[in-house]
């Protein structure tokens, strides 16, 4: 691949003439990871990674709230565009920018010691039929769930999920193996004193109300010393979708659906 070479020169002769810093400053972030394979710099990287990105993408970059980022690179993303990603995060989406106080040596790191993690190809090759998933939520998932403005709101709008979770988080949620939830959907039980318990999720909270949407989607808010009970719930307001109501077919179908969910192109992907 004379193209790879090529871009792995462009640091090399910056080097070797001296001119590094001003090659750097012209062009902005170098094409090709300076710190690629330096075992001071992985080790650094893997610091860094291990406190600030690893509850979301987990410790082997296998993906947890967010994506599985080890195979970035064999999906064809470049060094410079990881590099750009990193900086300004995925605008609208979970994903933070580093912020300003983390030097370009810093995100070179990170990246060197996530390139470490690589995973050598492509995900397996997808299973399912995204049409029939379509159906399979139509008919289970979209009363709570909003995809492209459709849908209902009791449950996230699904519409991105494809991009911001691996499959192995879509699925452990929707079997019901998932742990705790998204903020903004966090099943709580509201008791009047004179009713019946209000379920719902909760909005907003703090230490003298609560603000939740109910079933029929109704957002109401609740002064928490008035009621009989305010209490948050162990189970997901989301009800779990075992073999018995799902089939394995149906559940690879309505998985390899959702992962075509891609929402709006985020600019910065390159
Ligand atoms: C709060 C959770 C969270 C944290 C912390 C976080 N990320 Fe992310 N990250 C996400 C989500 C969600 C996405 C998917 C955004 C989208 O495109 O919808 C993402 C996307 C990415 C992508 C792009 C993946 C692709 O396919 O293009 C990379 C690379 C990445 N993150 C790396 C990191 C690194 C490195 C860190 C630590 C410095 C980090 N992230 C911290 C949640 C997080
Ligand atoms: C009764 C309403 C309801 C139904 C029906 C429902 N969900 Fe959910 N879903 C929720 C709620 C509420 C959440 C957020 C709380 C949580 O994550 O536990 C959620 C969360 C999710 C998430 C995680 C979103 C994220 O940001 O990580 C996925 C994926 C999901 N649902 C898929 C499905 C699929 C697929 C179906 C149909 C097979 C379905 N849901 C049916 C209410 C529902």
């Amino acid at each position: 691949m004379p193209r790879r070479s090529l871009t792995r020169a462009v640091p090399i002769v910056a080097v070797v003439f001296g001119v590094g810093a001003s090659l750097l400053a012209a062009q902005g972030a170098p094409a090709k990871n300076p710190l690629e394979g330096d075992p001071a710099a992985i080790k650094a990287g893997m610091g860094i990674f291990r406190a600030r990105c690893a509850d979301c993408h987990g410790v082997d970059a296998r993906g947890v709230r967010g994506p599985d980022i080890s195979r970035v690179w064999a999906e064809g993303r470049t060094d410079s565009g990881l590099f750009q990603t990193l900086r300004t995060g995925v605008p609208n989406t979970e994903m933070p920018s580093v912020g300003a106080r983390t030097s370009d040596v810093e995100v070179w790191q990170i990246l060197a010691y996530v390139r470490t993690l690589a995973a050598p190809g492509p995900a397996d090759p997808p299973r399912g039929n995204a049409e029939n998933g379509e159906r399979v939520f139509r008919a289970n998932c979209a009363s709570c769930h909003r995809v492209n403005g459709k849908g209902g709101r009791l449950g996230p709008d699904l519409s991105r999920i494809g991009a911001a979770r691996a499959r192995d988080a879509i699925v452990n949620r929707i079997v019901g193996a998932a742990e705790g939830s998204r903020p903004g959907y966090e099943p709580v039980t509201v008791t009047p004193p004179d009713g019946q318990p209000i379920h719902g999720v909760k909005k907003n909270e703090d230490l003298f109300s609560v603000q939740i949407m109910d079933s029929r989607e109704r957002i109401q808010g609740y002064e928490k010393d008035k009621m009989k009970a305010v209490q948050d719930d162990k189970k997901s307001a989301m009800p779990p979708f075992g073999s018995d109501r799902l089939s394995q077919s149906d559940l690879d179908d309505v998985v390899r659906y959702l992962q075509g969910l891609r929402g709006f192109d985020p600019a910065v992907k390159q």
